[in-house]
């Protein structure tokens, strides 16, 4: 059930730090924030040209690029993305680019040339492929944001990755990753407030937080963040509870709200909105899917020596 009184789980918004900055690409960087409302506005050609070319500078592994990316403006297209992924603003962005790992291309480049290939079958490629698009991704965001537009990932697609992958019409190789919104927005975003790098940066080896220290970083990133308690929230977090750590939970969680009397943002994550009990679900399917994009690194891998390959 959709519960539209609740706070955001994108957070909590912080006021865009005034600077001042060393250069103007620092100033973009630390003012960033994800823009989902646009102007009807067209993104020019040479401007959508030029953060794809930054697309395409990205680093990658071995500077393979198994990387493609759809563009989409078609308007029923771009409607039917919003409508399967629940997010009416999609449809509204000028341009749709969906981040696919492409392992179709150096495929048929080594069938061409007559030389052996794996890379589908092997988890180290999959493993770099899949930070190699992310990377490339986010050189376009960065390049959008420089040029004045805005942009959104999109994850939701995974929840129809097969029907995508036919409307799409991905070849055997190719696994569609994210999608990104670009457009120019409607207002300036703001951007959320983040744990900061006290938190995140550790030096040599892994420090573990102190308890309290841990939990005033997230009291930090989400102050004020309540989410009032309400009999229906109480009903759903204690069956969420109940279905992954049984009953004493349950009840454990319920007392804990009750003694603080609110319902604590990571509460709120697992237990209402990226449910713990649904999260988990379908794995196996998942699994099927990337092996039906023609990914097979999960599997034992032997050789094919009829000299003839696939
Ligand atoms: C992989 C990925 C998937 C995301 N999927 C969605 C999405 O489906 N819908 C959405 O509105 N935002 C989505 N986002 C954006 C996040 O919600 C956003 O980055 C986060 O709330 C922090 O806000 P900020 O980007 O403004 O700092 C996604 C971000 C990433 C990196």
């Amino acid at each position: 059930m959709i519960d539209r009184d609740m706070p955001s789980h994108h957070g909590v918004t912080a006021p865009p730090g005034e600077g001042p900055y060393p250069n103007e690409t620092m100033g973009l960087l630390l003012k960033r924030a994800s823009c989902r409302s646009f102007t009807e506005d067209d993104i020019p050609t040479d401007v959508l040209q030029l953060v794809l070319e930054a697309g395409a500078r990205a680093a990658t592994g071995g500077n393979l690029q198994p990387t493609s990316i759809i563009q989409i403006k078609d308007p029923a297209m771009k409607e039917w993305l919003a409508r399967k992924c629940e997010q009416a603003f999609i449809g509204k962005a000028p341009v749709l680019l969906v981040f696919c790992i492409d392992w179709w291309r150096l495929k048929r480049w080594a069938e061409l040339e007559v030389a052996p290939f794996s890379a589908t079958q092997s988890f180290r490629h999959f493993w770099i492929s899949f930070q190699d698009t992310m990377i490339c991704a986010q050189n376009v965001c960065t390049a959008a944001d420089a040029m004045g537009l805005g942009s959104v990932y999109i994850g939701t697609i995974l929840e129809f990755f097969a029907e995508l992958r036919e409307r799409l019409d991905l070849p055997q190789g190719v696994f569609p990753v994210v999608l990104l919104c670009l457009g120019y927005p409607r207002q300036k975003p703001q951007p959320r407030k983040k744990l900061g790098v006290d938190a995140i940066v550790h030096s040599e080896r892994y420090h573990k937080m102190e308890d309290q220290e841990l939990l005033d970083a997230f009291e930090a990133k989400y102050p004020g963040h309540v989410v009032q308690v309400t009999e229906q929230r109480l009903v759903e977090i204690a069956e969420t509870c109940r279905e992954v750590h049984g009953q004493a939970f349950a009840r454990r969680c319920l007392q804990r709200i009750e003694e603080t009397g609110r319902i604590s943002p990571v509460q709120r994550y697992f237990g209402l909105h990226y449910r713990a009990s649904e999260m988990p679900r379908g794995n196996e399917d998942y699994v099927r899917h990337i092996q039906e994009c023609g990914f097979h690194w999960f599997e034992k891998w032997s050789p094919a020596l009829d000299g003839e390959g696939e």
